[in-house]
């Protein structure tokens, strides 16, 4: 017999939509209700989705059959709602990301301890086809020793798009000016560091320069309130790769990540996509190379390890780009680690390792990264370690 697990879902805004449709992909999560501080806008989203409606976070919390709590709050809510469900003993999956401080973010990592309870933190990005794929062939050797990594998390000038007509399907506008507030890099930046540090362990280095390029981007709203819209790091990791990351809402849309290593390069054109294609480009041979123009053979595809078969598209309308996520599998994660009684990937270790990284990139200058965080392990469907 298939165990579900009770959850509910804590801030019913922009993002929730996406978590109320992807949770029927996972038969081991059972949604309970919902609540939000903004009466209306609960009530709006629990008709659409037909959730149970709470009327405070207390009576979520009072009630017995919630066993994990989803927290799609903004990021200046996380730590305080987090907290709350986890001195209320709940599991908890958290948006990203983890808290804004780093000493707010190590408090939570050490009550779910002290409280034997799982918390994970999303984007569960890693746990799609496509990075499991891109772990497996980088296990496997395909581009011998990584070396080097250029990830591009830039998402076009934003402010030059027609934000404030983005809705989502219960009718939640998009958050602009909290997404002005927070910045790029705490948006977005995680989308690439998890995989990164989950396929070359913790950093131990960050060299960065940040900027706030377009003040003037909201008519009326004053620059001060916004984080840079531009950063760039590099990053050294333990293991000797060395990465260059670059987050901004200004340069056209482009998301792709390149792994070159001394036999061939892996590339990944989506990271917002769990089933987005990976390409290989292999060494010509060394006795070919003197008689051709290049040392890299074309692109080919490099089959996914399994087929991605969700069922949600991330945007509604034809006119955006369509984005393939299973927002809720972060969440079945929680559960399955629960059930199984391990540590769950997407950890709140490593989230909090990644938010010093985060915090360190928006600075501008060199950094020491001090925490670090057990390896996480593949996807059983993703094949063990060559
Ligand atoms: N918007 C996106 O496309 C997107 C995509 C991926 C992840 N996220 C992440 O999801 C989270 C939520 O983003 P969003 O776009 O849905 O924001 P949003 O502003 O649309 O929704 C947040 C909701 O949380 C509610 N809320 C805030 N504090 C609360 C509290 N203490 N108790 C109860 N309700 C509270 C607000 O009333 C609001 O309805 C953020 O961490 C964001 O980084 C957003």
């Amino acid at each position: 017999m298939q165990r579900s697990m009770g959850v509910a879902i804590v801030g019913c805004g922009y993002v929730a939509d996406y978590y109320a449709s992807t949770l029927p992909n996972h038969p081991q999560l059972r949604a309970v209700g919902v609540y939000d501080r903004n009466p209306a806008r609960a009530a709006d989203f629990g008709r659409h989705h037909g959730i149970h409606v709470f009327a405070s976070m207390a009576d979520l919390l009072a009630d017995e059959s919630v066993r994990i709590v989803v927290n799609l709050t903004n990021p200046q809510s996380h730590a305080h709602v987090t907290r709350s469900a986890l001195e209320a003993g709940r599991h908890v999956y958290s948006e990203k990301p983890l808290a804004l401080s780093l000493s707010e973010g190590r408090e939570l990592v050490e009550l779910a301890g002290s409280r034997g309870l799982t918390l994970g933190v999303g984007p569960c990005t890693l746990l799609g086809e496509t990075a499991q794929t891109l772990w497996r062939a980088l296990r496997d050797g395909v581009v011998g020793r990584p070396r080097l990594v250029y990830a591009e998390l830039d998402d076009g000038a934003i402010h030059q798009m027609p934000y404030r007509t983005w809705i989502s399907e219960s009718g939640a506008p998009w958050p602009y000016l909290d997404e002005f507030r927070v910045g790029p890099a705490l948006e977005h930046a995680a989308y690439y560091l998890n995989w990164l540090t989950a396929f070359f362990g913790p950093v131990t280095e960050v060299t960065s320069f940040s900027a706030l390029v377009v003040p003037d981007k909201v008519p009326g709203v004053t620059g001060s309130e916004f984080a840079p819209d531009f950063t760039t790091a590099s990053l050294r990791f333990t293991s000797g790769v060395i990465a260059r990351l670059t987050c901004s809402t200004l340069a056209p849309e482009d998301r792709a990540l390149r792994i070159i290593g001394d036999d061939g390069v892996l590339r990944v054109a989506e990271c917002w996509d769990y089933g987005a294609g990976v390409t290989l480009r292999t060494l010509v041979p060394a006795e070919r190379r003197e008689s051709c123009d290049h040392y890299l053979e074309p692109p080919v595809p490099f089959p996914l390890v399994r087929p991605a078969d969700y069922r949600y598209r991330y945007n509604q309308s034809p006119e955006q780009d369509l984005h393939d996520m299973d927002f809720a599998r972060g969440v079945a994660e929680v559960a399955d680690a629960v059930i199984e009684g391990r540590g769950a990937r997407v950890s709140a270790q490593q989230a909090l390792h990644v938010l010093e990284i985060i915090l360190a990139m928006m600075e501008c200058g060199m950094n020491k990264i001090e925490s670090t965080f057990e390896p996480v392990t593949p996807m059983p469907w993703a094949g063990l370690p060559a």
